[in-house]
């Protein structure tokens, strides 16, 4: 039987391309999120063309809701052999303008939330002396970004939660990846945009962040991920790989 994949984040941009790419590859995918609609979109999608998913609503702020899902995964779908963190938000504020609860907020969907599935999903892996651990990081939590405290110390404290899952479990066959890309046309950009006082200005902006001077493509994100995922990126383990379009070559 295929293996599974749990993919968080999966109602939207980078998570359901990811689960797209994931059951293209032949798994059968759990698709996690808070977005129930969403979660249904992407469902449609890889049935669209014979692929195997189903929906489990979650959100990552419940620690334990994170546990009876991720048993509920493992009962009526099968044991994770890959686990892609991809769920995370975004505040626009300096650490002057941050407020306990917008901190407390970032840090717990994309720090805590990807400690609290890797901590319910590992015990099942080792069962099986296998598994692969994707965190979607940021170039954020490698370099500074304007405005960004919050999400940047997040996606850094990710990135160092990677390498240590890495050096615990290595030898358990375990293997524990983040990916940090650049900006990429999302539902989440979008919504910036459509926020900006000049939208088509502020996309010119963030386009050109890039070298390449266009954003990425969740797909592009997505074929990290199923690389990483697979048999041919079995020689990663603990790195931050960057795709970035070269945001950070300079
Ligand atoms: N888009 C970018 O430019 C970019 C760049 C670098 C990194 N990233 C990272 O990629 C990931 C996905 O970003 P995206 O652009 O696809 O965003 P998105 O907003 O399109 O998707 C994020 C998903 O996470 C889900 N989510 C949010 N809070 C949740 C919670 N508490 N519980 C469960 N699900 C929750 C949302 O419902 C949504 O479906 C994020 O971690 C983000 O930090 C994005």
């Amino acid at each position: 039987m295929s293996a599974v994949a749990v993919v968080t984040g999966a109602a939207s941009g980078i998570g359901r391309a990811a689960a797209v790419s994931l059951a293209r590859d032949g798994h059968r995918v759990a698709l996690v999120d808070l977005d129930v609609a969403g979660l249904a979109e992407t469902r449609a999608r890889i049935e669209g063309f014979g692929g195997k998913a189903q929906e489990f609503e979650l959100d990552l702020c419940d620690p334990l809701a994170v546990g009876s899902v991720t048993r509920e995964i493992a009962v009526t779908f099968g044991a994770p052999e890959v686990l892609v963190n991809v769920a995370g938000i975004g505040v626009a504020a300096t650490v002057l303008e941050t407020s306990d609860e917008d901190w407390g907020r970032v840090l717990a969907v994309n720090l805590t939330g990807p400690f609290l599935t890797t901590r319910a999903t590992l015990p099942l892996m080792l069962d099986r002396g296998r598994g692969v651990i994707v965190n979607i990081a940021s170039v954020g939590g490698l370099v500074g970004l304007s405005r960004r405290a919050a999400y940047c110390a997040s996606k850094a404290g990710l990135i160092g939660l990677t390498r240590a899952i890495a050096v615990d479990h290595a030898r358990d066959g375990i293997r524990c990846v983040a990916i940090c890309p650049g900006t990429v046309e999302t539902e989440w950009v979008g919504k910036i945009l459509a926020g900006a006082p000049d939208p088509e200005a502020a996309r010119a902006a963030m386009a050109a962040r890039q070298l390449d001077g266009r954003m990425g493509t969740p797909d592009e994100i997505a074929a990290m991920v199923s690389f990483v995922a697979g048999p041919e990126g079995r020689f990663i383990n603990g790195a931050a790989l960057v795709v970035d379009g070269g945001m950070t070559a300079v």
